[in-house]
């Protein structure tokens, strides 16, 4: 069978990334190359993913969609954008703008549950019936407020999301979730969206313009900070063994920053004439953070901070922000000793 110029290359050209590569090759990617063009296939690729994502009931209440900037209601977009992404919106190739359908919960849950009856996942084995599950379950979940069936389908768009981000990373697209906090609703009324559907997230897509290791695998908590064994609070160890087995499958990889991340990120910052400056925190706040037992901070990390206190102009904090921030901790029961820099 011929090709169509725009399709996909035969399956046999294309790469098999084993899952756990793809994941821990992932990075949120923030410079893309405005000069290419993600191909239809892989965007496909992605969406089909998301598709396949499971769903409570099989209610599919996910969908998304795709703009460039050659549609009109980009300028519109863009000025829902959180400021920091402006840029990466406009060098991406494509935003997926994810939306969650509420109605699926009330409208399909019916005939998500029948098909997936007919295709042999529910049976009488694990107590499903046809009157139980009309004059009881469905029913039930149908009476939920739609704040509830909002939380719940909003995760559900979450897992679709994470699926796409997958698949592209295995197709060597770059990625990243942007935030829309500019203008609340902005986002609906641009589309025109029915009440029912909530605008859940964006994501931009394209080839990066930067390595797509993005300098490093970015820092996290702890393993044994995250996961607990049987209660609460009892630390879930990791095992040395296995850690080590997961970073010769790529899952874990070398943390950031790598050998070279910074001249690369100066240099396309001087290429676009944009300032090549980097957000940094007072010198006491980074010392603070070193200290902190919670997070996972590699010696690359380690070093680059000792580097940015001995060399770089750092800021003050803003003792006027201590009083907010104190209150906004306190409003969640979080002690903010530990938080904030000593006073003084
Ligand atoms: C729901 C969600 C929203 C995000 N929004 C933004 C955003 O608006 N702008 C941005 O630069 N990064 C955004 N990020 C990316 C995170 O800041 C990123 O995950 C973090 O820097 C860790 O890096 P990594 O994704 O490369 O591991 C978002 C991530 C998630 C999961």
């Amino acid at each position: 069978m011929s090709q169509s110029p725009a399709g996909p290359p035969p399956a046999s050209e294309i790469e098999d990334v084993p899952l756990l590569r793809a994941l821990g090759n992932r990075r949120s990617i923030r410079y893309f190359d405005e000069s290419r063009t993600v191909e239809d296939w892989k965007l496909e690729t992605m969406l089909q993913a998301a598709r396949f994502a499971s769903c409570q009931g099989n209610i599919n209440c996910t969908e998304a969609i795709v703009v460039t900037r050659d549609d009109d209601v980009w300028d519109e977009l863009e000025e829902c954008v959180s400021g920091f992404n402006v840029q990466i919106i406009n060098q991406a190739s494509h935003l997926v703008i994810w939306l969650t359908n509420l109605n699926a919960w009330y409208g399909r849950a019916v005939d998500g549950i029948s098909t997936v009856s007919l295709a042999g996942a529910t049976t009488k084995y694990h107590g499903w019936n046809y009157e139980f599950s009309m004059t009881q379950t469905i029913p039930r979940l149908m009476s939920f407020p739609t704040e509830r069936t909002e939380n719940l389908l909003r995760f559900e768009t979450g897992q679709a999301v994470a699926n796409a981000i997958a698949a592209g990373v295995a197709l060597d697209v770059g990625n990243i979730l942007i935030a829309f906090g500019r203008k609340p609703g902005g986002v609906e009324k641009a589309f025109g969206l029915p009440p029912h559907y909530r605008f859940t997230w964006g994501h931009a897509i394209g080839y990066p313009l930067e390595n797509p290791n993005a300098g490093g695998q970015r820092p996290r908590l702890k393993y044994e900070k995250l996961f607990h064994k049987g209660t609460f609070g009892t630390p879930l160890p990791s095992d040395p063994a296995t850690v080590e087995m997961l970073r010769e499958k790529g899952l874990i990889q070398e943390q950031a920053p790598l050998e070279g991340r910074f001249e690369e990120i100066i240099g396309i910052a001087e290429r676009h004439g944009r300032d090549p400056g980097m957000l940094y925190f007072p010198a006491r706040e980074i010392r603070r953070l070193m200290d902190d037992g919670d997070w996972d901070l590699g010696p690359r990390l380690r070093a680059h901070a000792e580097h940015v206190i001995a060399t770089e102009d750092l800021p003050d904090y803003p003792d006027e922000m201590r009083e907010t921030f104190q209150k906004l901790m306190a409003e969640h029961g979080i002690d903010a000793t530990k938080f904030l820099p000593a006073e003084g």
